[in-house]
């Protein structure tokens, strides 16, 4: 029998030089669902990938001096970047789709070219108030104390020719669509984008832009780029084979079962998205889910705040799978979640060191000590175990409600019911007095092998969660593949009667809250601090000889007129000749504290006019920024070494 599809997505990320563990959430949120729907058995797609295009990647490459490819490239690929990022948090995504991608190109420019035969697109005039960090286009009435009513910076005034989407006329179809069913969840964003989107009338969008060129160009129309919302939210087909050749299985995955996304773009994909999906006549996706914001102290992560919470510091310190968890456990999806160092460093202890970490090595300990790590075949059943058994066949259902309704934090507490209720069951059944007694020894196996069927159900639940310390704890409780299926995770007794364990190395160390924040702390300033000026190519010592440096006493030293920066030296460089040099050193030092100093140039550089005046040679100095202020340190020497002393 074929394998039923589940095609799930989160948002394709702008390139952000500041990737905060907020953008991790939501892709984690997504690899959690991916990886528990793989578990139940469906063939599964999930993509992510990078919105590349538009006027703020445009604005920030001309800004660092690269071209806007060059620019994303670094930004996707390159060090701690997003693909470094999705690597890190061991997200399982099936594709990744670039917006800058040939193939993605080719199906934008048929797609809006579609919508144009078809008169959804027509051509007019913008006038209006943009904000350019979101690339949304707002009405004056829509703005928030004349501010972008997302991210609440300044908007400015746009005018110019342009094309429109008649998102008007699809307005009633996607009112109905919101209002009907459960297309978009949870289900308090319905009313937010009828109230605040469409019944204030749903006005034509505009869907090209002219005035900036980073973005895909339509084809029948130079100069116009097409709007880069409507370029990322048709990624999502494109990345399929939707109007190319790179990808065959549109057939097989759309429409998308769902599409996670965070609260702030819920407006693009279930009113945008679903009214362009219209236009092109195909099915519309099956949900879109709008989470919360992971915030601090109750506001926005962001760069400029200087609150932003590196994952790579956070994973580096606990492990992967402590914060993928963590991320999980904590937050209910649908709501903001205020996170704390504090927050994380508790749930690591309480939940994973304490309740599971425990559950593992104390069952573990135990077998080993008792039976010499395998359990004999001998069983005493009695009453009392019933409550523990009938909690093992019957977690999996409860989860499963939760995980199908997007709610993984309620799913990850039906699981630490049933870690609770076996570590309970340790005090209840007390093994180690079990164990004293010879007479006793089939009861002791008989709750050795139960606590053993707990584990390995509440771990195959947490595989999603926690890919990789389940597999190492499976390898301790000494369940195979076969016996952590998804259809035996509501079963007792898979586990065979004589399973081997072998006790490990402990799963989540227990953590000390004051000393663990400290080493946050010092690890996040340290994180933060510009990198280091990359190392220089090497140079053979050939090439370093023809570097002409030499001693020289100052023999003069003024300011030159009207520079702030630049300092005119005479200098003796043992030549017989005075030497004239220009230094843009002002700012560190004054003329007359330099004069009669013995100092280092560089002679043989090609003469160079400044300010009118000649510089033959370069003084050597020592930069170092130092808590953001640049530091210089002119070169200067002990005066008994003589002026044309070489430097070797
Ligand atoms: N490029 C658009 C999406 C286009 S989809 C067709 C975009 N990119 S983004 O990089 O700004 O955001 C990507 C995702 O990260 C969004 O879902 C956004 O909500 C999420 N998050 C960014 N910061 C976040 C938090 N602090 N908390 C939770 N999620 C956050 O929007």
């Amino acid at each position: 029998m074929e394998k039923k599809t589940f095609y799930i997505t989160t948002p394709i990320y702008y390139p952000s030089d500041k990737l905060h563990i907020g953008h991790a959430y939501c892709t984690v949120a997504t690899d959690v669902i991916a990886r528990y729907k793989r578990l139940c058995g469906y063939d599964v797609m999930f993509l992510t990938g990078t919105d590349e295009h538009g006027q703020k990647i445009e604005e920030k490459a001309k800004a660092a001096g690269v071209t806007p490819q060059q620019f994303v490239d670094n930004i996707v690929t390159g060090p701690k970047g997003i693909l470094d990022l999705w690597k890190l948090m061991n997200i399982s995504n099936d594709r990744f789709i670039r917006t800058t991608d040939d193939y993605h190109v080719e199906s934008v420019q048929k797609i809006f070219r579609k919508m144009y035969e078809k008169g959804d697109i027509y051509k007019g005039a913008y006038k209006g108030m943009y904000c350019t960090p979101c690339e949304s286009f707002w009405t004056e009435s829509q703005l928030v104390d004349g501010k972008c009513p997302d991210c609440g910076r300044e908007v400015h005034y746009a005018e110019e020719e342009a094309y429109f989407f008649r998102l008007s006329k699809y307005a009633k179809p996607v009112q109905d669509l919101l209002e009907t069913g459960t297309f978009l969840e949870p289900a308090s964003r319905v009313n937010e984008m009828i109230n605040n989107f469409i019944k204030p009338g749903l006005e034509d969008l505009c869907v090209s832009r002219t005035s900036f060129k980073w973005g895909i160009p339509v084809d029948f129309d130079e100069g116009h780029v097409v709007y880069v919302w409507v370029d990322a939210l048709t990624n999502y087909i494109t990345a399929l084979g939707y109007l190319n050749d790179k990808y065959d299985d549109f057939e097989k995955y759309w429409p998308a079962d769902v599409h996670v996304v965070g609260k702030e773009i819920v407006r693009f994909h279930s009113i945008i998205w679903p009214a362009i999906l219209m236009s092109l006549g195909l099915p519309l996706p099956k949900k879109v889910y709008g989470h919360g914001w992971l915030v601090i102290d109750g506001g926005k992560m962001s760069k400029s705040k200087g609150n932003v919470v590196d994952p790579y510091v956070l994973s580096e310190k606990f492990g992967v799978d402590a914060l993928r968890f963590f991320l999980m456990r904590t937050f209910p999806f649908g709501s903001d979640g205020n996170f704390s160092n504090e927050l994380l460093i508790n749930t690591i202890n309480m939940d994973l060191a304490n309740d599971l970490g425990n559950l593992v090595s104390r069952t573990t300990a135990m077998v080993e000590k008792y039976f010499g790590g395998v359990l004999p075949t001998e069983r005493e059943p009695e009453q009392m175990d019933e409550e523990l058994i009938a909690m093992i066949t019957s977690t999996r259902k409860a989860y499963e409600g939760h995980m199908d309704a997007f709610h993984p934090h309620f799913a990850l507490e039906e699981v630490f019911k049933l870690i609770q209720r076996a570590n309970k069951y340790i005090d209840e059944t007390a093994p180690w007095v079990l164990a004293k007694d010879e007479a006793k020894k089939a009861r002791l196996a008989t709750v050795m092998y139960n606590l053993l069927e707990a584990l390995r159900v509440a771990l195959t639940l947490l595989v999603p969660f926690i890919p990789e310390s389940c597999e190492k704890a499976f390898a301790q409780i000494g369940a195979h593949p076969e016996d952590r299926t998804w259809d035996n995770a509501e079963h007792y007794g898979i586990l065979p009667a004589t399973v081997a364990v072998h006790k490990g190395e402990t799963l989540f160390p227990r953590l000390d809250v004051e000393k663990a924040i400290a080493e946050l702390e010092e690890m996040h300033r340290a994180a933060s601090q510009p990198p280091a000026k990359p190392v220089l190519p090497d140079v053979t010592i050939d090439e370093f000889a023809k570097c002409d440096m030499r001693v020289c006493k100052v023999l003069t030293c003024e300011a030159v007129k009207k520079s702030e920066k630049l300092l005119k030296f005479s200098l003796d460089d043992g030549s017989g000749k005075p030497r004239q040099i220009l230094s843009g050193i002002h700012k560190f030092y004054e003329p007359e504290q330099l004069v009669g100093k013995t100092v280092v140039a560089i002679l043989n550089l090609p003469p160079r006019k400044m300010m009118g005046l000649e510089s033959n040679g370069m003084l050597l100095s020592a930069v170092k920024e130092v808590n953001g202020k640049e530091e210089l340190h002119l070169m200067i020497l002990d005066d008994s070494v003589p002026a044309g002393a070489q430097l070797c």
